[in-house]
């Protein structure tokens, strides 16, 4: 019988499946790569504002507390963008002329709010809130890291849904005193033992599990 198959033809197709699984698993690393890095996940890219605001001149250098501008936080679903009026009840007296602060002064004439880019911004089917992550002892600098050291605001986390689980696994990873929540330099101690248990205890943290059923955050 002719032989269908040339001799050589069982190297070529391991050449080819090798070349099949290379090509694969190089597409999958690619991918997962590009998934991680900061053009997808935008984490330390700072974003352009139509004014520079700056959280460390506001923040750490001139005391503002985070509440004072983002009104919100502690009561709603939103932490709450400052208006212009709230920048006024400074820049009325100081910095009143310099250019960078135009668009605020034309803002207040227009009676049109300024555009803030958005740093964070979870896609529409998920739900999240930031009053019971406040009142359950998660402080602002666990997810936004150390803004009152940022010239201009960019993201830390991913806010992929694996972050959200990572910590809804183990929240007494992060739990903090009440009173430590907006504290940007509290840092876990490394030999706290007992306390991480009592806090989730004290605030009633759910540790049925329920926090990771998908309609906890998909509603
Ligand atoms: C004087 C007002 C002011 C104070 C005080 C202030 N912020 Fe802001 N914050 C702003 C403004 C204006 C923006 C929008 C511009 C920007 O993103 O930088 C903003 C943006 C942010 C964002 C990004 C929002 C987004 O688009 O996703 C976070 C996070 C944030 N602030 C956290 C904090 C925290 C935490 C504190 C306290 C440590 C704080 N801010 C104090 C005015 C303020
Ligand atoms: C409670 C008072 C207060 C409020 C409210 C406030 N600022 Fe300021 N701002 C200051 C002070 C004080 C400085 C001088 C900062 C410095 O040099 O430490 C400043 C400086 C600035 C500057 C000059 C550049 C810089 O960062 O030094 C810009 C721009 C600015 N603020 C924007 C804003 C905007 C936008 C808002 C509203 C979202 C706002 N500020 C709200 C007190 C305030
Ligand atoms: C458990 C994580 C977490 C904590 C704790 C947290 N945030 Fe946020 N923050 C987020 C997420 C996620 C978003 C994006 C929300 C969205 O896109 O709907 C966000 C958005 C914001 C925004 C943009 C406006 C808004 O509400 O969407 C501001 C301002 C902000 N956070 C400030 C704060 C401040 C101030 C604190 C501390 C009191 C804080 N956050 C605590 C996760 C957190
Ligand atoms: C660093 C820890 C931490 C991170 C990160 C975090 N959470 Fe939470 N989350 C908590 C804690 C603690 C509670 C309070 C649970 C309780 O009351 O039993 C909570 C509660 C919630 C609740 C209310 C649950 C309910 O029905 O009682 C929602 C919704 C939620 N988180 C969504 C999210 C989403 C979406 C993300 C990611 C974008 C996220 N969380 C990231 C710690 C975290
Ligand atoms: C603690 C909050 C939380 C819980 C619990 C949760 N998700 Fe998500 N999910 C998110 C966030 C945040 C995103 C958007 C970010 C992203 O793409 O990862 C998301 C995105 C998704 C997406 C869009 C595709 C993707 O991954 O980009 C699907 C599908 C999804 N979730 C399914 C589920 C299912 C199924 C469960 C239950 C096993 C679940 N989620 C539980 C927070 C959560």
């Amino acid at each position: 019988m002719a032989q269908i198959f040339s001799r050589n033809a069982n190297v070529y197709a391991r050449v080819t499946t090798f070349g099949i699984v290379v090509l694969i698993c190089g597409v999958g690393w690619a991918t997962n790569e590009v998934f991680w890095s900061p053009y997808t996940t935008y984490v330390d890219v700072p974003l352009t504002q139509p004014v520079p605001f700056s959280h460390k001149h506001h923040v750490a250098e001139d005391g503002i507390d985070c509440r004072y501008c983002h009104t919100s936080v502690e009561k709603s679903r939103f932490a709450g963008m400052p208006t212009s009026e709230t920048c006024m009840h400074c820049h009325s007296q100081i910095f009143t002329d310099v250019p960078l602060l135009a668009p605020v002064r034309e803002s207040l004439a227009t009676n049109a709010p300024l555009k803030w880019n958005r740093v964070h911004d979870l896609p529409d089917y998920v739900y999240f809130d930031h009053s019971i992550h406040v009142a359950k002892g998660i402080g602002c600098s666990t997810c936004h890291g150390r803004v009152d050291q940022m010239p201009i605001t960019w993201r830390v986390n991913t806010l992929y849904m694996k972050w959200c689980l990572d910590c809804h696994r183990h929240p007494q990873k992060f739990v903090r005193p009440p009173d430590k929540v907006f504290a940007m330099t509290w840092q876990p101690s490394q030999d706290r033992q007992l306390e991480p248990t009592q806090l989730v205890r004290q605030y009633h943290i759910d540790t049925s599990g329920r926090l990771t059923n998908c309609s906890t955050c998909h509603r």
